[in-house]
């Protein structure tokens, strides 16, 4: 595994999603509770629109596009119009980083 840093984990309030990129790779960073943090794909599967920074409804994150509902914890699609899931990479909190695997 080749663990990169991606944000500090003091710039992500619990029950919020931030986007950051790595590379060319548009990532949203979700922090589910204290020390749950998930990394998904910043990309929707519907017509790849960001799903962007806001507040998560649980483990949840919506489109703000056209309402598509995915899983952070997985990346499942939960709500149409998104035909598929979007990616989910293993992640970990380090040093007081949050660091993904891609
Ligand atoms: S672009 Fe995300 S639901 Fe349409």
């Amino acid at each position: 595994m080749a663990w990169t840093p991606i944000l500090p984990l003091a710039e992500i309030p619990v029950g919020t999603a931030r986007p950051a990129a790595v590379g060319l790779d548009r990532l949203l960073v979700c922090r589910v509770a204290a020390s749950d943090v998930h990394v998904v794909d910043d990309v929707c599967s519907h017509d790849e629109s960001p799903l962007g920074a806001q507040d998560l409804d649980g483990n949840v994150v919506t489109c703000p596009r056209h309402g598509a509902r995915f899983d952070v914890t997985t990346g499942a699609v939960l709500r149409s119009p998104a035909p598929v899931g979007i990616a989910s990479y293993p992640t970990r909190i380090a040093g007081g980083w949050v660091e993904v695997d891609l």
